[in-house]
C-alpha cells in the first residue's frame, strides 16, 4: 500500500496558504494509502521560539489536523519529537548530507538572511538532514507539501540514492514529492509578489481569525491595473492569487474560475471569493474549537505516537544494522 507523510511545524498560526498548500489536502489519501502527519516539533526549534507558544502551537496542530477531516482511525496522527527514531536516525544520516549541499537551501539563506549572522543555530543548517529523516523513517513514497519544500524532499531523495548506492538498494524507499495543481504557493494579500506565510503576518488570513477579520482583509486585498479579472500571474498577481484562493476553495480549476468571473468588477470579485472562504473556514474553525476544548487530540497523538514508534524503529534498524552499527543484544 502507498505510504504518505507530511508535517508542518508549529510555529505559530496557521495561514490560509498553509491550509491550501498542505493541511486541506492531507485527509484525500486516507481512503487509498497509509497516511502519517505530524507535528514537526523538533523542526519550530530551529528559530527562537517561546516555549510556551510552541506547547499552545502544538496542541493547535493536532487540533486543526483532526479539524480538516484526518481520521485517526485511518491516518496516523503524531508529534515528532514523542517518536525518538527520529533524532536517533537523525546523528546518522547528517554524516551523509554535505556542508554544500545544505548552504544551497533557498529555506535557509531566506530564513538566516533574517537572523543576526553570528546565531544561526546549527539545527537550521541541518534542517533538512532531519527532514529527510522524517520522509525515510515511514518508507513513504509520497510527501505532499507546498512548493517551498519541494527542493527538501529533492536533498532526500539524494540522500537516499547515496545511502543506497552505498549500503545496498534495500535500505531506504525513495519517496516523490506531490504539490498542488491549484494553491501551491499563496501569495500574502498586500504583496503578492511574496509568499503567505506564518512569520510575515502582514497580508496572511490566519485559520484562527474571526471570520468579519476574514472578510476584510480579502476586501482589502491589493489588486491590480486594469478591471479585468484573470489569471495573469505576471502582469496580474493580486487577482491571480484571489483567484487561486476561490479556485482552491470550490475545488475547481483556475480556468473554471476565471470562466465565473468573467465580466465581472473588482468589488463583487472579492466579495465572492470571501464568501468562499468564509463558507469553508467557519465550519472548519467551529470543528477546531471543540476538539481544542475536548482535550481529545491527546489520545489520538499517544495512539499515534504508539503506531509511528512501531514502524520507524523497524527503519532505524535497519539503517544501524546496515552502517554497521553493533547491535549488543543480537549475537
Ligand atoms: P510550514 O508552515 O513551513 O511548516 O509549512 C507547512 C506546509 O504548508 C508545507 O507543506 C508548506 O509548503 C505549506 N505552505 C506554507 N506556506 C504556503 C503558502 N503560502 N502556499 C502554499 N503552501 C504553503
Ligand atoms: N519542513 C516542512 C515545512 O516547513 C515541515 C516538515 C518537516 C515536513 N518534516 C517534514 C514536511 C517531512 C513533509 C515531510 O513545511
Amino acid at each position: 500500500m502507498t505510504r504518505i507523510l507530511s508535517g508542518i511545524k508549529p510555529t505559530g498560526n496557521l495561514t490560509l496558504g498553509n491550509y491550501i498548500g498542505a493541511l486541506k489536502h492531507f485527509k484525500d489519501f486516507q481512503d487509498s494509502g497509509e497516511v502519517f502527519i505530524f507535528i514537526a516539533d523538533l523542526h519550530a526549534l530551529t528559530l527562537p521560539i517561546d516555549p510556551e507558544f510552541l506547547n499552545q502551537n502544538t496542541r493547535d496542530l493536532a487540533a486543526f489536523y483532526l479539524a480538516s477531516g484526518l481520521d485517526p482511525k485511518k491516518a496516523t496522527i503524531f508529534v515528532q519529537s514523542s517518536v525518538p527514531a527520529h533524532a536517533e536516525l537523525n546523528a546518522i544520516m547528517q554524516n551523509y548530507l554535505y556542508m554544500g549541499e545544505l548552504s544551497r537551501m533557498t529555506q535557509f539563506k531566506e530564513k538566516s538572511a533574517k537572523l543576526n549572522q553570528s546565531a544561526i543555530g546549527l539545527g537550521l543548517f541541518a534542517y533538512p538532514v532531519l527532514m529527510a529523516c522524517d520522509i525515510v523513517l515511514y518508507d513513504a513514497d509520497i510527501v505532499p507539501v507546498g512548493e517551498d519544500q519541494v527542493q527538501h524532499v529533492e536533498i532526500t531523495r539524494d540522500l537516499v540514492n547515496r545511502i543506497n548506492k552505498r549500503y545496498g538498494d534495500k535500505t531506504l524507499v525513495l519517496p516523490n514529492y506531490q504539490i498542488n495543481k491549484v494553491g501551491a504557493r499563496i501569495m500574502s494579500l498586500s504583496d503578492p509578489t511574496v509568499k503567505m506565510s506564518k512569520s510575515d503576518p502582514k497580508g496572511d488570513i490566519f485559520l484562527k481569525d474571526p471570520m468579519n477579520v476574514v472578510r476584510k482583509k480579502i476586501m482589502s486585498a491589493v489588486t491590480d491595473m486594469g478591471s479585468e479579472v484573470k489569471f495573469d500571474k505576471e502582469n496580474k498577481p493580486g487577482i491571480s492569487n484571489l483567484l487561486t484562493i476561490y479556485a482552491a476553495m470550490r475545488e475547481i480549476s483556475i480556468e473554471e474560475a476565471e470562466a465565473h468571473f468573467v465580466g465581472y468588477r473588482y468589488g463583487d470579485f472579492k466579495r465572492e471569493v470571501a464568501d468562499a472562504v468564509v463558507a469553508e473556514l467557519e465550519p472548519f474553525q467551529k470543528k477546531y474549537q471543540e476538539i481544542l476544548e475536548s482535550g481529545s487530540y491527546l489520545e489520538v497523538l499517544r495512539e499515534g505516537a504508539k503506531r509511528a514508534d512501531a514502524i520507524a524503529k523497524v527503519t532505524l534498524k535497519r539503517v544501524q544494522k546496515a552502517v554497521g552499527l553493533l547491535d549488543i543484544y543480537e549475537n
